[in-house]
């Protein structure tokens, strides 16, 4: 054999090892279970109360209601009293859980009121889900209604909140040595994305802020995650139909609270894991056509908009 025959059995074997760790790495996301099992009691070891932001509907109100199943109590945070009110009704009787509501709105400076409600709460899980998009129907940067004060309201909702909330919440976790914080990103942070600019952007920063946090804060027993997923059906979603990739806010969740020991970022359900990948393959030059942003602006604006029919 001589010296070029075996580098070539050399880098044939390398590539065959290398592609074969990362099909293991991918089946591991397949089967969340298998891989990070979680005893009954993993979110209440973490403390007493599990603390949720933008509770009130979607995917907020389905993490209250799953942590309070597992046997936490939970704060519920978001703008309307009344609702909270009756998700607070709905969990406290399906589940006998303690609820607690602080309605509030995020955008505006409200961190120390929110710090004095929570100082006494033994906070063993923070779900940081609040996020608005700056407009219903995708649009260019500039042509965002009322742009000035639509900058300050999605980095104050989708970036600011989630900072402060892990200042007032994190000291407390570290002191204790545990604590779960999941930050609610999205999948079109995976790729630069048109139309969602400023979106997909503050979606970014979660992402990299969650991970460089679980970096430095592992150690002391802390899981800090992003989760980022791609449709649910909630307000924000238009509630379009439940399919294969649209989920409920119920299953998303459920499924996404499986992969809680999977590291710092997980897209939180087989389809949307797959969906990632599949948004990674296609070359930006195709994705970022006019004619392929035109009919998402369009899909978008037919549903929210549909034609009205005309009966003669
Ligand atoms: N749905 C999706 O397809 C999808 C996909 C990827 C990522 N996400 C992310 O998932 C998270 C939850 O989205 P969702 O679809 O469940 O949204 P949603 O249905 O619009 O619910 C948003 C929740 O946040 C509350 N909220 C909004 N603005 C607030 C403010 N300024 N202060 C306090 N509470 C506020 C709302 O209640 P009030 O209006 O009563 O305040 C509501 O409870 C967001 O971060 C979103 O970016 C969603």
């Amino acid at each position: 054999m001589d010296l070029l025959e075996l580098f070539f059995i050399v880098l044939g074997a390398a590539v065959i090892v290398c592609y074969g760790v990362r099909l293991l790495l991918f089946t591991r996301m397949l089967f969340p279970k298998m891989w990070f099992p979680l005893s009954k009691s993993f979110f209440t070891s973490m403390g007493e109360w599990a603390v949720v932001t933008g509770a009130s509907e979607g995917i907020g109100r389905a993490y209250a209601f799953a942590l309070a199943e597992q046997g936490m109590d939970v704060v519920i945070l978001s703008r309307t009293k009344a609702t909270l009110d009756q998700v607070a009704k709905e969990i406290g009787a399906s589940t006998g859980q303690r609820v607690k509501v602080i309605a509030t709105d995020l955008m505006e400076d409200v961190f120390s009121e929110i710090e004095d409600q929570l100082r006494c709460l033994n906070i063993g899980v923070l779900v940081n889900n609040v996020g608005m998009l700056p407009s219903f129907i995708p649009c260019k940067f500039l042509e965002c209604a009322e742009l000035d004060q639509t900058i300050t309201k999605v980095i104050n909702c989708n970036v600011k909140t989630m900072a402060k909330m892990c200042r007032i919440i994190l000291p407390a976790m570290e002191n204790r040595g545990k604590g779960v914080i999941v930050n609610i990103s999205s999948g079109v942070a995976s790729i630069p994305f048109p139309l969602y600019s400023l979106y997909a952007a503050s979606k970014v920063f979660v992402e990299r802020f969650s991970q460089g946090l679980h970096a430095e804060y592992k150690d002391k027993g802390i899981i800090i995650q992003a989760v980022t997923p791609f449709g649910v059906s909630t307000r924000m979603a238009d509630y379009q139909k439940t399919n294969i990739v649209t989920l409920s806010p119920e299953d998303f969740v459920k499924s996404s609270l499986q992969y809680i020991r999977a590291g710092d970022k997980t897209y939180g359900s087989v389809c949307h894991i797959v969906l990632g990948w599949l948004l990674q393959c296609v070359p930006l030059e195709i994705l970022y056509a006019d004619s392929i942003l035109l009919s998402l602006q369009n899909y978008v604006k037919k549903r929210r908009h549909p034609p009205l029919k005309v009966t003669l």
